[in-house]
């Protein structure tokens, strides 16, 4: 394992994750002795409309995966439209690899609860949802209980810390689909029908939660509205690039000798999150990497020096997507693992559209017949004749995603793919798994 040096050390920016490990941090009493709730005691002394300008200064992105503008996003919510606002925040973090937002309600869930209310607030709504995934048993009994703490407290329900201002906060357990995370999904399955996308236009700013104005953003985009409240715009993007600003919780798993949360200013790189996390575990060389899920197209070695903020990973052809970098080395198949991920976003499909439908439950095929060694040349024409089909093609983002580590996977390591159709790499799985591949 290498010890990071110091100037890497000095990369880490604890923002979001600063009060993780003081103890019993979940609880309000260490949270208010450490600045909780201060910020929304000052926002409640703004203007909502100010509120809405200082997060489009701070230049705030979304932590979902788009990177979409925060503030932009909360300014097309209609004002004095007379309809009731929403605010719903993401919870459901199903991306494979993702792990920043339940860690964040667990060690943190005021960050959260705070971060609510002061967008509420801003968006001029009096009723909030926190959607979480249904398996976060845990985490949602963290933040259910910080509400609870919150409600007590008076930081919520009527007339908060009597200015006037009403809010009531329900957290909502899915029943655990990652298509729910998909914003218009999500919006469904909150309203009691099953989660699949809506059509767009209109979007959730004027038809979101029961037909009404709704802003859905990220945990950890909410949470870190406080910090910004606090610090100030300029304070923030001191942190961060130009077009991304602000610190990010970089999640790395797999292959690495301590694997975790680390958060530092956006535009670090793998090299440095590498000397960060210990290095590769030992005996293993980085070969192939995802800057942000399994969504996000394959990086690979020669990558450990892209900037990992929008921009620079949008210029190494991949996506910056959730910051779940998934570490692999010269010990894993790509060709194996993309096949795993394929056989998620088959199962999670949700059905509504049929190039994600029917091409992902192909394609697995495929890959079942390459990994059993009864592969041909063509197979490899028609994964990316299929990829062609899904991809733009889709009702939404799920399918898209599934394409991603297919073309990246040839693009990038062809050759492991030749190895199992030209019979030099033993076949990775029987031929029980071809029942009905043909
Ligand atoms: C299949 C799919 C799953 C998604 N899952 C999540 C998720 O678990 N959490 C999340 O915040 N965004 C998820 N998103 C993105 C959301 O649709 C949306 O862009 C995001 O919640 C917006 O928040 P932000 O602007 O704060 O990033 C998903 C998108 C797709 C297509
Ligand atoms: S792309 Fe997939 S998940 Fe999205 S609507 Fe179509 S079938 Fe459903």
């Amino acid at each position: 394992m290498t010890t990071p040096r110091p100037e890497t050390l000095a990369k880490l920016t604890p923002v979001l994750t600063k009060r993780w490990l003081s103890p019993d941090a979940w609880r309000i009493g260490t949270y208010e002795q450490l600045d909780g709730y201060a910020a929304l005691r000052k926002a409640l002394k703004a203007h909502p409309d100010d509120l809405i300008q200082l997060i489009k200064d701070s230049g705030l992105r979304g932590r979902g995966g788009a990177g979409f503008p925060t503030g932009l996003k909360w300014g097309f919510i209609p004002q004095g439209d007379g309809k009731p606002h929403y605010l719903v925040v993401n919870a459901d973090e199903g991306e494979p690899g993702t792990c920043k937002d339940l860690p964040l309600m667990t060690h943190d869930p005021h960050a959260l609860v705070e971060g609510v209310i002061i967008a509420s607030y801003a968006i001029r709504a009096a009723r909030a949802y926190i959607y979480i995934r249904g398996e976060a048993v845990h985490a949602a009994r963290r933040l259910r209980n910080a509400v609870q703490e919150a409600y007590d407290k008076g930081y919520l329900g009527r007339n908060i810390l009597r200015s006037g201002y009403d809010l009531e906060l329900v957290v909502h357990s899915g029943a655990g689909a990652y298509i729910c995370g998909e914003e218009t999904a999500l919006l469904d399955s909150l309203e009691g029908f099953r989660g699949q996308p809506r059509l767009r236009p209109p979007f959730p700013a004027t038809h979101g939660l029961y037909a009404s104005p709704t802003v859905v953003n990220n945990v950890g985009t909410i949470a870190s509205v406080p910090p910004i409240v606090l610090g100030g715009a300029d304070w923030w993007k001191s942190m961060g690039t130009e077009k991304s600003s602000g610190p990010m919780i970089y999640s790395l798993s797999g292959r690495v000798a301590n694997p975790g949360q680390y958060e530092c200013s956006m535009g670090v790189t793998l090299r440095e999150l590498l000397e960060l996390a210990g290095g590769m575990q030992p005996g293993h060389n980085l070969r192939f990497w995802t800057p942000g899920g399994s969504s996000t197209p394959l990086l690979a070695a020669e990558h450990l020096d892209v900037p990992l903020d929008f921009e620079g990973v949008a210029g190494a052809g991949s996506i910056l997507g959730t910051t779940a970098t998934q570490i692999f080395s010269d010990q894993d198949c790509p060709v194996y693992a993309t096949y795993r991920w394929l056989e998620f976003y088959h199962h999670e499909s949700c059905g509504k559209c049929t190039p994600c439908r029917e091409g992902n439950y192909w394609m697995v095929r495929v890959y079942r017949r390459i990994l059993a060694g009864q592969g041909t040349h063509e197979d490899l024409d028609t994964l990316l004749d299929t990829c062609d089909n899904i991809l733009g093609r889709s009702f939404c983002g799920l399918g898209d995603g599934a394409t991603s580590s297919v073309t990246s996977s040839l693009q990038y390591f062809k050759q492991d793919y030749l190895d199992y159709i030209e019979g030099r790499t033993a076949p990775k799985l029987s031929e029980k798994t071809l029942v009905g591949a043909h």
